[in-house]
């Protein structure tokens, strides 16, 4: 109830064989499922309350296999419209004080998804080719964030002489590397503070949000309260960002849209959080074999896709110096076993997308004094399937350095003097993650002091960040708008107006 507590959710513990077994037979259910029915309905709209099948469609594609697992409708420009029309009338229906009741349909979605817990993770695996841990973990997260914003509302209602409002009609743009965890924070934070939602989900992963949409209206939200377009982003999504019927847009992509969408229309209430080139150090004065293994999980968990994970990692001199060092990590990064996502022993799962543009240049060439530690390797027979590579001698003005690849390639810069580190740190054009691996106290109090980087990690990964307990928001490039931090205390702030109410005698 919204009396108790708010506490993270616990994690499914794959140790244990009953566990394995259930996922298992849900993995294989579901793709069979998806597999057997030679013909099955594209996944429609949600227009108005409305399941729309539209004549244009587009398919998912299963990163396993690299081929189209399912087809969905496509919104074209009257779907649209009619969308737009149904959000501005449903924001008239809403009334801001009835958030109560909203908290109960959100810890229903909550409830929901720990019934489904199985199901979910076997659509993120099949989806987005999560494995079962990566999958298992953004189904926890789902649910934090719709238990941690029931909650966090009720600390609004008794600010004196301020009345809030709801913004209007507010545009979820979810990725695909969170496609069930991400538009579930963006939803339920908006819904809690009275607006109607227009979600548009990656188009790499409908599936989920498709399903993600179903159990919200089984929680009891109204059709309208909660629509669902899937649509190409020209001319149909630009349309939506440009359209005054639309009040604010959640973002979670790349820099770049979010600058387009800002060109598109000054003056947009974006929240958008956005790309990150995350960076840990390794001190001499650190524990190496947790740093090592903190760094392994943090560059190549998801096959290093997350916007929090880890590119380039600052290694003291006298580490880097040090073969044994080296060698240990690069048998670290070894062990993690590459493969399918159907198996279940599979620690690197496919990309979502076949090694392409920046990555595959990152992974096929190496710039001035750049060598291999641990040479990434494309898969014979899966272009989506990428063995992790780590990079020595990675210098600022390389490609590896400065872009965001999205890909199992960590970069290795070897630094001597603390500050200097922090300072270039600094100077790059992102802030979202950055860690420290240091034992000692002064070295982290000064990387918390200095770093400008929005989440900070002392000895452990900086990937995997927890709502309430790691409230998650980058800097500079790395995000758009107010800036409270998702899953912290602030961030439903965002979604209202505050007006001033002061009586004169
Ligand atoms: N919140 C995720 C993490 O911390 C990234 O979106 O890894």
């Amino acid at each position: 109830t919204l009396e108790e507590n708010f506490h993270n959710e616990m994690n499914t513990d794959f140790v244990l064989e009953s566990n394995i077994h259930r996922l298992r037979g849900e993995t294989l259910k579901t793709v069979n499922e998806l597999l057997e029915s030679s013909h099955p309905s594209p996944i429609p709209l949600i227009i108005n309350g409305q399941e729309i099948h539209s004549k244009q469609t587009a398919s998912g594609i299963s990163p396993d296999t690299g081929k189209e697992f399912y087809d969905y409708s496509l919104a074209d420009a009257a779907a649209i419209e009619k969308t737009l029309r149904c959000a501005q009338n449903q924001t008239k229906l809403i009334v801001f004080d009835d958030w109560p009741k909203r908290a109960d349909k959100l810890l229903k979605v909550a409830e929901i998804m720990r019934h489904k817990r199985f199901h979910l993770c076997a659509l993120l695996m099949a989806d987005v080719g999560k494995s079962s841990l990566e999958a298992d973990g953004e189904v926890s997260e789902a649910i934090d964030f719709c238990e941690y914003y029931a909650r966090s509302m009720a600390q609004w209602q008794h600010l004196p002489n301020l009345k809030m409002q709801a913004l209007g009609s507010v545009l979820i743009c979810s990725p695909w590397n969170f496609p069930l965890a991400i538009p579930t924070g963006g939803i339920a934070a908006a819904l809690i503070m009275g607006n109607a939602c227009v979600f548009k989900p990656a188009p790499e992963a409908v599936l989920v949000g498709y399903e993600l949409l179903n159990i919200f209206h089984q929680a009891g939200f109204d059709p309208c309260d909660l629509q669902f377009v899937s649509c190409e982003d020209e001319p149909q999504g630009s349309s939506l960002i440009k359209d005054s019927r639309i009040d604010a847009v959640v973002l979670t992509g790349a820099t770049e849209t979010a600058q387009y969408f800002m060109k598109m229309r000054p003056g947009l209430h974006l929240m958008a959080e956005t790309g990150g080139k995350n960076t840990m150090i390794i001190s001499e004065l650190s524990d190496r074999d947790l740093a090592i293994k903190d760094l392994v999980d943090s560059a190549f968990a998801y096959s290093g896709q997350k916007c929090s994970a880890c590119s380039l990692a600052f290694i003291h001199q006298s580490l880097y110096q040090d073969p044994k060092f080296l060698e240990t990590l690069k048998d670290a990064a070894q062990s993690r076993t590459v493969g399918q996502v159907s198996d279940q022993r599979s620690f690197i799962t496919p990309l979502i997308q076949p090694a392409q543009g920046k990555l595959l240049h990152a992974i096929e060439s190496l710039e001035k004094a750049e060598t291999w530690l641990l040479k990434p390797v494309l898969h014979e027979d899966s272009a989506h399937l990428v063995s992790p590579g780590i990079k020595l001698g990675v210098t600022p003005e390389s490609v590896t350095y400065r872009t965001e690849l999205f890909g199992p390639v960590l970069g290795l810069v070897v630094y001597e003097d603390l500050e200097e580190a922090i300072e270039l740190i600094n100077a790059g054009d992102y802030g979202l993650t950055g860690g420290i691996h240091s034992l000692d106290e002064r070295e982290q109090q000064l990387f918390l002091e200095k770093v400008e980087v929005g989440n900070t990690y002392i000895c452990r990964g900086i990937t995997g960040a927890m709502v309430e307990r790691q409230a998650f928001g980058g800097y500079k490039n790395s995000s758009f708008g107010r800036g409270f931090k998702a899953g912290g205390p602030n961030y439903l702030l965002q979604f209202c107006q505050i007006h001033e109410q002061l009586e004169h005698e």
